[in-house]
């Protein structure tokens, strides 16, 4: 895992967004795996200010996100396909057919789990994954204890990922309790990723995954084996690692 270490979020935004920028301009045929949550909004919005500013153009990016609530339709402002048109999609000209989110109103989530495993499939797999992290470690909504092997599946959310969500919502009881979500190993399929780390609320996972066990209870713990992962992260999310880990890294 490579780590680079940015002063804060809005630091962290410009370089992932730069990343991203990067993959597109040398594969505009890219097939990006992307993210929802509050520690991706500024990239997105760094990304749609590059793409005007370099007149760079997504219509031939092909994109699959990592989840979505079941229960709720792409047109609920709580809804990741939602989230998605409105801080990225609906800013750039990547064509409505590029996109793709699971279906959370699918009759048979279980079937929609399939579809989408063999989406991806199909556009050849994922070129670069961005991630934010959990503070229990998941990745997607793939929660502590979660198979290693696991693909697109349906999960029932722990009650702190729905606290944690909460205040997207109109009150506790309105947040989905379920969610379909790739799984770990489609995760792991992805040739490149891009992990996304900010705040002093993420410090203690953060550690974990660097200095933790390879272990189920800890999902993103599996990261440390892929190849080709870079981490951004920063300052305050690198305060418990040690210091010499950071300074070979610092940017
Ligand atoms: C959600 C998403 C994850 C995201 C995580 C962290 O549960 N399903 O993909 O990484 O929360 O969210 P945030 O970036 O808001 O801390």
């Amino acid at each position: 895992m490579k780590l680079v270490v940015v002063k804060n979020d809005q630091e962290m935004s410009q370089t992932a967004a730069r990343f991203i920028m990067e993959q597109v301009k040398r594969h505009p045929h890219s097939v990006l795996g992307l993210a929802t949550g509050g520690t991706v909004v500024g990239t997105y919005a760094q990304l749609i200010d590059l793409c005007k500013l370099e007149k760079q153009s997504f219509q031939h990016v092909r994109t699959v996100n990592l989840d979505e609530y079941v229960g709720l339709s792409s047109e609920n402002l709580n809804s990741y396909h939602y989230f998605m048109r409105d801080h990225l999609f609906d800013h750039i000209d990547i064509p409505v057919e590029n996109y793709h989110l699971p279906n959370g109103l699918a009759k048979i989530p279980a079937n929609e789990c399939e579809r989408y495993e063999q989406l991806i499939e199909s556009l050849g797999g994922i070129d670069l994954q961005l991630l934010g992290i959990g503070r229990n470690g998941h990745i997607g909504f793939n929660e502590p204890g979660t198979s290693f092997l696991s693909r697109t599946h349906v999960v029932r959310l722990t009650e702190s990922t729905r606290q944690a969500n909460a205040r997207y919502f109109p009150s506790l009881e309105e947040v989905p309790t379920e969610a379909i979500t790739m799984g770990i190993a489609t995760i792991m399929n992805s040739k490149k990723i891009l992990l996304l780390v900010s705040g002093k609320h993420k410090a203690n996972i953060l550690q974990q995954l660097f200095y933790g066990p390879l272990d189920e209870r800890i999902p993103a713990s599996i990261l440390k084996t892929h190849p080709h992962v870079t981490i951004i992260a920063d300052e305050e999310a690198v305060s418990l690692l040690d210091r010499n880990d950071l300074e070979v890294n610092m940017t």
